[in-house]
């Protein structure tokens, strides 16, 4: 991460209730948060009794946008949260200088897009604090569970060990005592020396990931039924799976018709990535977090609006145009070729003559 500090916890969960609590948000004041993201992306925010308010992704694309953003800034804002979904970097140094320029720490969520870059810097180096998910399923893993909170302020450092860890006095004088009620969060060896070695291979995973996704691109380059979303120059993606834009109109079916017969093939595709949009479940809707009193929003010390509706057209707009394919890096030539010859397969049933 080009130096800086990292604390190991126990989940990408973990890792951003540890930063958002770090940063000691007033309660009830809100917390701007990518809508596309893992629950465990957003949820952490309700329990530091904060109020998650949904960023729509870019026209597009599931990243939100620093212009997305601004709309939402008001002056109950506390943090901001952005995700880089997929391993495609968000436009994240426009974002940053907005929350420089209002004042308003920024948590970069790159649960899934570890290595990635945005003009020749890492994600994650941008934010004031950045937040990893180690987990078994995501392109670098300590094994089991795991993740890790980093950030290159070193006060802040400490203030993320304490939280990591019940309020222990890091960094505090002699004699101070635990000094914030929290969690414990920790990691532990074993996970840690999984990590240690997979860190490692983590330039060559990136690297790999980045070759299939050439090559799949070049294979299917002249079907117009589906294509590979183009990243904008800044962005070297590193792919945890592959967006693949659907194009109704050159279809003679469905893209979810479509996608069952990439499946029938045996690809392992994700027809619509829905069940990334928090902000659109029951937990949400029903403002089910603490008992049945629906706070915090409906706690009287929250001034903004309990019953705020986030519309949010150019998430779900993307989760009609593409459909997501599952990518290791483990994959061989002939796996690549064999998952090539399978988009052809189907795009050329299917594509309109
Ligand atoms: C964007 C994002 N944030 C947070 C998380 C939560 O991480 P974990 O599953 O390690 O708790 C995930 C997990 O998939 C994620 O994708």
């Amino acid at each position: 991460m080009g130096g800086g500090y990292a604390d190991a916890v126990s989940s990408g969960t973990s890792a951003l209730f540890v930063a958002l609590h770090a940063l000691n948000p007033q309660p009830f004041t809100e917390v701007i948060v990518s809508a596309v993201t893992d629950p465990g992306g957003m949820m952490p925010i309700l329990f530091l009794n904060c109020i998650p308010i949904i960023a729509d992704a870019a026209p597009g694309c599931y990243n939100t946008s620093a212009e997305e953003i601004e709309k939402l800034i008001s002056p109950l804002t506390s943090a901001i949260v952005v995700a880089h979904i997929g391993g495609e970097p968000a436009d994240v140094e426009e974002i940053s200088a907005l929350a420089k320029k209002q004042n308003i720490p920024l948590i970069e969520d790159c649960a899934q897009a570890p290595g990635a870059k945005w003009n020749g810097k890492y994600v994650g180096s941008f934010g004031d604090i950045s937040v990893f998910s180690t987990m078994f399923g995501k392109h670098y893993s300590t094994g089991g569970q795991g993740g890790m909170v980093y950030t290159r302020n070193e006060e802040l450092y400490l203030k993320i060990k304490r939280v990591a860890d019940r309020g222990k006095p890091f960094g505090l004088p002699e004699g101070s005592t635990n000094c914030i009620a929290s969690l414990n969060f920790n990691s532990d060896e074993l996970h840690c020396a999984i990590g240690r070695v997979q860190l490692r291979k983590l330039p060559w995973i990136v690297e790999r990931r980045r070759e299939i996704v050439a090559q799949i691109a070049e294979g299917i380059k002249d079907l117009e039924i589906i294509s590979l979303p183009k990243p904008p120059p800044p962005a070297e993606p590193n792919y945890w799976f592959l967006r693949i834009q659907f194009h109704r109109e050159k279809s003679k079916v469905e893209k979810e018709k479509f996608c069952q017969a990439l499946s029938g093939e045996g690809l392992l595709v994700m027809p619509s990535y829905r069940f990334a949009l928090p902000h659109l479940m029951d937990w949400f809707r029903n403002r089910s977090v603490f008992g049945e009193s629906g706070y915090p929003w409906a706690s009287p010390d929250y001034k903004g609006d309990p019953h705020r509706e986030f519309p949010t057209p150019n998430a779900l707009g993307a989760m009609e145009m593409n459909f997501n394919l599952t990518i290791y890096e483990s994959w061989g030539e002939e796996e690549v070729r064999d998952i090539i010859r399978c988009l052809r397969k189907v795009g050329e049933a299917y594509q309109m003559d």
